[in-house]
């Protein structure tokens, strides 16, 4: 752990494993090496990083501003998935907030991390490690295949425990908000802040599932390979999708479906690629399934891989946002009876 210290200190660039996916960080007060993270993502200058801390007193050193609730939350749900929105410290890199006034703060509960920053006495700038727009990283080899050769280390942890990313909750307005579901569902931070919400902009993404038609929206956390997410509680649910999935095999696509071990046998006669996520009711044991099984598919050259969706109630939310955003919206119920040539822009 020494030498990913001394990298730390020096400027480089470290890929660690941490209880949610894998970071790639650097000195939070390091502006150049900081920069440096967002060229070998190739991410945005203007989508800010996590600051990670390893004690709560180092909350003052990154951020300007720490209001009570700040500490209630940290006492309460530290180390672990939970990153805070709080005033930016000016001590901390220009890059890390991106232009903003404002700071994000998290404490993860995995050792490596926390080592790494107590040896180099430095807080550290960790976004995930996977290129931009690609799924995060839960295994080593993920970051091998997104990053090698560009960073100074890879620290294999084996896989993440949680498999998604932190939740973002911004502490900087009046009503605690969430930006980004994660790793410590809404359910559980509400039972100490029963007034948290959610962004208005999730909540209108919620809420935004359902015509079979393909979207245009932004895209984050993709496979290469078309990804399209079907939904639907009823037994008619999983009758159309073998309807769908027989459709496309007519069209000789080649395809890959991800889903509970309660659904397999549905499937299992047909040609096509199977990743089993764990029990329907496990959301933790899909959560961790959820990244590995797309990369994996995502290699196998597939001409589609589709998912069934999960109940949006604790994990399930944050795994739905990942689905959803990977798909880049497509996301569909199927409940009702349906056409197949409703989806004949899979094939095209
Ligand atoms: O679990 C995690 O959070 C992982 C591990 C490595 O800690 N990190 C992670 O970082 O997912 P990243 O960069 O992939 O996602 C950070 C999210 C982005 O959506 C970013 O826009 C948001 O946090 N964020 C960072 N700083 C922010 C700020 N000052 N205000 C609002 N959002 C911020
Ligand atoms: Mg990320």
């Amino acid at each position: 752990m020494s030498l990913a210290a001394g990298i730390i200190q020096e400027g480089g660039l470290v890929a660690f494993p941490t209880e949610t996916v894998y970071g790639i960080g650097a000195s939070a007060y390091n502006n150049q090496a900081v920069k440096q993270i967002y060229i070998v993502k190739n991410r945005s200058t203007s989508d800010p990083i996590i600051v990670h801390i390893a004690r709560i007193e180092q909350l003052g050193e990154v951020a300007s501003e720490v209001p009570s609730i700040a500490f209630e939350l940290a006492e309460n749900f530290w180390p672990g998935p939970l990153t805070l929105v709080l005033k930016r410290n000016k001590n901390v890199a220009k890059y890390v907030s991106a232009g903003l006034d404002t700071v994000a703060v998290r404490m993860s509960r995995h050792h490596v991390p926390l080592q790494i920053i107590n040896l180099s006495k430095t807080p550290i700038a960790a976004p995930s490690a996977n290129l931009f727009t690609r799924p995060s990283s839960t295994i080593a080899q993920h970051v091998i295949d997104d990053l090698y050769g560009k960073i100074d280390l890879i620290i294999d942890g084996g896989i993440c425990e949680i498999g998604l990313e932190s939740t973002v909750l911004d502490l900087t307005n009046k009503i605690p908000t969430i930006l980004r579901p994660g790793g410590t569902p809404i359910e559980m931070l509400r039972e100490k802040i029963p007034d948290i919400t959610y962004s208005d902009k999730f909540i209108d993404a919620m809420h935004g599932e359902g015509m079979p038609s393909p979207g245009m929206l932004s895209k984050h956390y993709s496979p290469k390979t078309q990804f399209v997410i079907f939904s639907g509680g009823s037994p008619i649910a999983l009758d159309n999708l073998r309807k769908i999935i027989v459709y496309l095999l007519a069209n000789h696509k080649q395809i890959g479906l991800l889903l509970p071990d309660e659904e397999l046998s549905f499937f299992a006669d047909l040609p096509i690629q199977i990743q089993n996520l764990g029990p329907k009711e496990d959301m933790s044991q899909i959560a961790q399934n959820l990244f590995v099984g797309i990369r994996s598919l995502d290699k196998a050259n597939l001409n589609v891989i589709i998912m069934r969706s999960v109940d949006k109630k604790g994990l399930g939310v944050a795994i739905w946002d990942r689905l959803s955003r990977a798909s880049g919206q497509k996301v569909f119920n199927l409940d009702n009876e349906v056409d197949v040539a409703d989806y004949r822009w899979i094939i095209d």
